[in-house]
């Protein structure tokens, strides 16, 4: 479905409902998450605020026309938590759902208590206080529920939202700043009855008859004529994104999960599973100097994401390929250090289901380990772990290579099919228990998650 059809269908449907005229044709403007509005700095360094998990937000889909949907207080994608390293957060979360939820911040390395572990769910009409420090390089990162087999559902309904990590080192570099940032939380929706989402539960197909980005479908945005950074979230549920511009413009990815690559590089295309981020910049302007309308295009679907169109004048552009800061690699794990798990079906790993009560291993605190994920039918499988970012090194079989985007530091990574990725990785944040999971959300809630102890 394109834009144009898209917007016949979707304003037919309303049309029905709604009974009234229907005018015009229009693509919604892209929404802007607002910055968390009430995040009290009460000392320097200290980040405090309230959210409300709800069912009260809506989906835009242009000329007034919307549908129901969830997100944090009232918005679909939730508030930008916009914080700096050495901020101490804390949030104060309101369950304002019919059903439990937990908030798990996706790409931070809070204590185990304060991670969103489904075991701490909390009750409809309950709060829930998070507090932890922010010490992590620069980087994107998202917030969204981790309640026990209902992930998929809740965040596609619209329950995500960024976080922003600012630091002296990103700062030096000067990337393009305001306007020219864009944050873009991507999802897909199918359109129920009446002004309504459809969820359809199950694990068999990627689902979603249209694309969303931050709330939207088939936004468009208008820019200036500058140099523009894009930080992207894939917040489907199993959707895999390959993105890129159309008509083509240059691009080159500096950053992804874990904040800033050690040397940014150009790419044409960027493949981004559920659960990954990515910061790319882009020039709006083609080589031949060309500032007409552009997508930013999903090569796997045929979407346009976003439609832009660039505005006169704007700053010269920057450097597409900033200088970035270098990345240190783990050690060389010891002999023996090394586990692999087996991504199976749609709800087993190395054999076994989640459960709750059960802890699958042990990781003693501050090891270097090479952990391999193998891919057993069912891809795609993007592999998330909580408690530590870690470093790939290899993939085999599929894609056969380490992809531009998946340098550096990251806390997710997609397996297609017959891939198997080797990683280092390292606990040494805090001890306690923690999560290792696909990242295809139905796969979660169907159990492809084990729980692990990191010894002290
Ligand atoms: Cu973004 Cu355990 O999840
Ligand atoms: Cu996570
Ligand atoms: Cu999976």
């Amino acid at each position: 479905m394109n834009r144009r059809r898209f917007v016949q269908t979707a304003g037919a449907g309303i049309l029905t409902v709604a009974g009234g005229l229907w005018a015009c044709q229009g693509s919604p403007t892209l929404p802007i998450p607002e910055t968390r509005v009430g995040f009290k700095r009460l000392r320097r360094r200290e980040a405090r605020g309230a959210l409300t998990a709800g069912m009260d937000a809506a989906i835009e889909l242009g000329d007034d026309r919307r549908i129901e949907a969830w997100g944090y207080d009232g918005s679909t994608p939730g508030p930008v938590l916009r914080l700096r390293r050495g901020d101490t957060l804390d949030l104060t979360v309101r369950n304002a759902l019919s059903q439990e939820t937990t908030v798990h911040w996706h790409g931070l390395l809070p204590p185990p208590e304060m991670d969103g572990h489904p075991a701490d769910s909390f009750a409809p009409g309950s709060t829930r206080r998070y507090v932890f420090p922010i010490d992590q390089r620069a980087g994107l990162s998202w917030y969204h529920p981790h309640p026990h087999r209902r992930v998929a559902e809740q965040v596609y309904r619209g329950l995500a939202g960024p976080i922003l990590i600012t630091d002296g080192q990103e700062d030096a570099l000067g990337l393009p700043p305001g306007a020219d940032e864009h944050v873009l939380i991507l999802g897909d929706g199918e359109l129920g009855a009446g002004s309504s989402l459809r969820y359809r539960s199950g694990t068999s197909s990627d689902r979603g008859g249209f694309p969303l980005v931050n709330g939207a479908a088939y936004p468009e945005a208008r820019i200036s004529g500058s140099l523009q950074r894009l930080r992207i979230v894939n917040a489907a549920r199993a959707r895999v994104f390959e993105l890129g511009t159309r008509p083509e413009r240059p691009l080159a990815v500096i950053g992804n999960d874990g904040g800033l690559l050690d040397r940014a590089q150009r790419v044409d295309r960027v493949t981004l599973g559920p659960g990954e981020r990515v910061d790319l910049l882009m020039d709006p302007r083609s080589p031949a100097g060309d500032t007409g309308p552009f997508d930013l295009w999903c090569f796997r679907t045929s979407w346009s994401l976003v439609a832009f169109n660039v505005l006169g004048g704007g700053r010269k552009p920057g450097d597409l390929l900033p200088d970035t800061p270098p990345v240190a690699p783990l050690p060389e794990p010891a002999p023996g250090a090394e586990r692999t798990f087996r991504f199976e079906g749609h709800s087993r790993i190395n054999g076994t289901r989640f459960r709750m009560d059960q802890t699958a291993f042990r990781v003693p605190f501050g090891r270097t380990e090479r952990w391999h994920f193998r891919s057993s039918g069912g891809t795609p499988h993007p592999i998330h772990v909580h408690g530590a970012h870690f470093q790939v090194e290899s993939r085999r079989g599929g894609r056969g290579r380490v992809l531009p985007w998946e340098r550096g530091w990251k806390d997710t990574v997609l397996l297609l099919n017959r891939e198997e990725v080797s990683v280092r990785i390292r606990f040494d944040r805090y001890p306690g228990r923690y999560l290792l999971h696909c990242h295809r959300l139905e796969h979660e809630d169907e159990g492809m998650m084990l729980n692990f102890e990191v010894e002290a």
